[in-house]
């Protein structure tokens, strides 16, 4: 399940994907990527093979996605379909893929409307197997996945380990979640055009708990989300991500390689091992400022304390600050301010003594922005003193706007530039 609201954007919006359905159990779970991409605003045209329709209707596919399900060669209409099909995708998928369909694909056979489409496209195509794990580990298949994946230059996708048809207990050959589909769908159609390829990314999320004892800790209220969206947003983008994260309940974004950390001094070190090699670091994080100097290594109980507890807390490091002088030369480094009061002032003080090149400011406690809000109000401050107010909008939007501004100063090769650190 991912966190994030289906609604048309980018890079799915008016674009076309082919998603060809083959004969397995796991064929039920393809209506609702079929769903999920109609709703982030593809037009999905769904072709089914023979097989695929003894496990499920095409009314069902086509009352998610509001378009003809493509089933037969062998009419008129077929006959031209193979090759328009093929042609006009802009993404090709087959979910799920099963053992003789990967068999079929990795022959070139065209023997029916789904495979003569797959050898009449040039779109990226993506593939995720289903089958028993016995189908899944015979060397014959292994030897067609390997070619579809390295000969063909097919993404293909699992299979995952767990719970297999009924009656066949649990093993390596389930369809991936159709979440993770739709994600690298995106990827696939964002394509060269979504500026980050060949980059790599750090991003840092969440908050820190800082152990007061065993059981307690010092915590703040942020949910990671922001963060969260940035990372998935670069990974859609094409970019190499990398997540260092503060304890938060949202699940890793496809595809990002997730370091999950609880104390800024742990987080630091996450992110001295990777910002040496990120053209561009956000962090994100909510990182608390100070921690108990000496956590006890025993819960703290009142019988011992009276009816006052002092703590004594000591500076954390500046995980940013820190940082700083690791990002490459011609990288580009985002940061963000959460202040109550002179909010625009201090962001900008912040860009300098961090030694950013962006910073993010956004105000405490205003409704529809914030922690744990879905969506953010934020004012993207520059180098330059420039100043870019953007309105109320969905997280993930924001993460854009953000990876937008990244990506001008990546072409520019302005990043970097006189930094105070
Ligand atoms: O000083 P302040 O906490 O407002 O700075 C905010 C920026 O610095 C954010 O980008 C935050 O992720 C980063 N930061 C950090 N390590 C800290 C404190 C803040 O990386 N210990």
């Amino acid at each position: 399940m991912l966190p994030w609201s289906l609604r048309p954007r980018r890079p799915w919006q008016g674009r076309r994907v082919v998603l060809g359905v083959t004969g397995g159990i796991a064929a039920y779970k393809s209506i609702q990527l079929a769903r999920d991409l109609t709703l982030m605003g593809s037009q999905v045209d769904v072709v089914m093979t023979e097989a695929a329709r003894r496990f499920v209707g095409p009314l069902s596919f086509e009352g998610v996605t509001g378009r003809r399900v493509a089933e037969s060669l062998w009419s008129a209409e077929g006959s031209a379909l193979h090759l328009s099909l093929g042609r006009d995708a802009d993404v090709f998928v087959v979910a799920p893929a099963t053992a003789d369909f990967l068999a079929r694909a990795a022959h070139g056979r065209a023997d029916d409307l789904l495979t003569t489409a797959l050898l009449a496209t040039r779109a990226p195509v993506l593939l995720a197997p289903a089958m028993n794990h016995r189908m899944w580990d015979h060397p014959q298949t292994a030897a067609n996945v390997e070619h579809c994946r390295h000969g063909l230059g097919y993404q293909v996708l699992g299979p995952d380990r767990g719970r297999l048809g009924a009656g066949e207990g649990s093993g390596m050959g389930r369809m991936v979640d159709p979440s993770e589909v739709m994600e690298w769908c995106g990827r696939l159609l964002a394509g060269k055009a979504g500026g980050l390829t060949g980059h790599r990314v750090l991003v840092t999320a969440g908050p820190t708990r800082e152990p007061l004892d065993p059981v307690r800790f010092l915590g703040n209220r942020s949910s990671g989300r922001m963060g969260f969206a940035l990372a998935r947003e670069a990974w859609l983008r094409g970019g190499a991500v990398t997540l260092v994260t503060g304890p938060s309940n949202l699940p890793d974004p496809v595809g990002v390689r997730v370091i999950r950390v609880e104390t800024a001094v742990e987080m630091l070190g996450a992110v001295r091992e990777h910002a040496g090699s990120a053209q561009v670091t956000v962090y994100a994080a909510a990182v608390a400022d100070y921690r108990p100097v000496a956590p006890s290594d025993q819960k703290t109980r009142k019988a011992d304390t009276g009816d006052r507890l002092m703590v004594e807390f000591g500076m954390n490091p500046d995980i940013a600050a820190e940082t700083a002088s690791l990002t490459p030369s011609d990288g580009v480094r985002v940061g963000f301010a959460l202040e109550t009061d002179d909010l625009l002032e201090r962001a900008g003080a912040k860009l300098r003594s961090k030694g950013f090149d962006l910073i993010v400011a956004n105000r405490a406690g205003e409704p529809d922005a914030g922690f744990d809000a879905e969506t953010n109000r934020v004012t993207i401050l520059d180098r330059d003193d420039g100043l870019e107010e953007l309105p109320v909008l969905p997280k993930d939007d924001v993460a854009g706007r953000i990876l937008d501004r990244v990506q001008s100063l990546l072409a520019r090769g302005t990043g970097a530039r006189g930094r105070a650190l």
